[in-house]
């Protein structure tokens, strides 16, 4: 179709895009690397249930954001998680109750990317290499050397390393996305044989390697009551990129034992993931980044304010300016 727009990436941000542009009537088709959605926004699949190995919640604090949040909440794709929270320095486990409103996928985070994506047109496990454009439209070209197109404008919602290539056409864009560096992360996926002597939920990690620890079953609609999830800091992420992901496990699995300041029980599952870009290193307020006189669009947290709320506020920046070329 002369008017369709393809989406490179189908996380927060492109699915945000991709909505927008479809209620506006444009013909839309995402591309992902991944055979799913949802991006961070993941959920990883085991014998002992699901868990949440990149976004761990989020909150809602620009208007439009809370009243999309909304009608995901009315769609039963997302819930309120209440978790007993502490802060955990070296001195020790300090409760950390507080007022924020904080949101899940329910009941897995990828239940919401699914959800959003309703009947759109999803090329999964596509990874795009390159575009090109002729006679004002653009043609993509995936890693197997896959053509798909004509577009008539492109929006790339990848992470910034990742936009670089795509965006070789507007240098502009292409610069922005090389300012944009992005730290990594490890994250640890572990099933207890039975439960922790513990009666916290999660906790901000204020020393050693970890940055983030969480009950994973504590969120609503997870059945398993053994899973806990842990998140290193960048820092320690950078100095351990190369570390098997097996020693890796192990090294923050004794840091766990080490912040709750118990005996562990046996473990049944532990596997590490490595997120080589967890986030960016610094935040941006650049919206969405537009080069109109050739259809080309980039968007993703990167673009603004780095969390999952700021993803789908760029997503919905790059749509607002697809329009406006239309
Ligand atoms: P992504 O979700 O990264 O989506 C980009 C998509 O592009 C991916 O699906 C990828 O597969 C695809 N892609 C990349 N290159 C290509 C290509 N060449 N061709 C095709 N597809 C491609 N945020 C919060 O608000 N709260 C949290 O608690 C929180 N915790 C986090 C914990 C971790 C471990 C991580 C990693 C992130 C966390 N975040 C959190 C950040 C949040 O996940 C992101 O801000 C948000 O998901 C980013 O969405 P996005 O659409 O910009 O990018
Ligand atoms: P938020 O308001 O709950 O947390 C923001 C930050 O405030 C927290 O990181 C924490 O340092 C502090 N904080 C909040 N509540 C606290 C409490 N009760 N006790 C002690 N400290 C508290 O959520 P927001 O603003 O939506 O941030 C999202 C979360 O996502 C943050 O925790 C952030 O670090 C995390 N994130 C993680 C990424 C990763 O790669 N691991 C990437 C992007 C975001």
């Amino acid at each position: 179709l002369p008017s369709s727009v393809a989406i490179i990436g189908a996380g927060m941000a492109g699915i945000s895009a991709a909505r927008q542009l479809h209620e506006a009537g444009v013909t839309v088709e995402l591309f992902d690397k991944s055979r799913g959605t949802g991006g961070r926004m993941s959920s990883k699949r085991t014998e002992y249930g699901e868990f949440d190995i990149g976004t761990q919640y989020f909150t809602a604090r620009h208007n439009a954001f809370c009243s999309e949040l909304e009608s995901w909440r009315e769609q039963g794709w997302v819930a309120r998680w209440q978790p007993r929270l502490c802060r955990i320095d070296e001195h020790g486990i300090h409760p950390s109750e507080d007022e924020q409103h904080r949101y899940v996928g329910s009941p897995r985070m990828t239940a919401l990317s699914r959800g959003l994506l309703g009947g759109l047109t999803l090329h999964g496990s596509v990874r795009i290499t390159q575009l090109d454009r002729h006679d004002q439209e653009w043609i993509l070209t995936d890693s197997d050397g896959n053509r798909y197109g004509p577009f008539i404008q492109v929006v790339v919602a990848t992470p910034a390393p990742q936009a670089i290539p795509l965006l070789a056409a507007a240098p502009q864009l292409a610069r922005a996305a090389e300012q944009a560096a992005m730290e990594p992360g490890w994250a640890v996926s572990i099933s207890f044989s039975e439960p922790v002597a513990t009666t916290i939920d999660a906790a901000f990690v204020r020393s050693g390697p970890l940055d983030w620890i969480c009950a994973n079953h504590s969120k609503p609609g997870r059945a398993e009551n053994c899973n806990w999830v842990l998140q290193s800091t960048p820092e320690w992420a950078a100095a351990h990129l190369d570390t098997p992901a097996a020693e890796v496990a192990k090294l923050l699995l004794q840091a766990l034992g080490k912040a709750l300041q118990t005996a562990l029980p046996a473990t049944r599952l532990l596997q590490a993931h490595r997120w080589l870009y967890a986030r960016p290193a610094q935040t941006s307020d650049w919206g969405a980044l537009a080069a109109p006189d050739i259809g080309l669009y980039a968007c993703g947290d990167w673009c603004l304010g780095g969390r999952l709320e700021g993803a789908w506020l760029s997503g919905q920046q790059a749509a607002q300016a697809v329009l406006g070329q239309l």
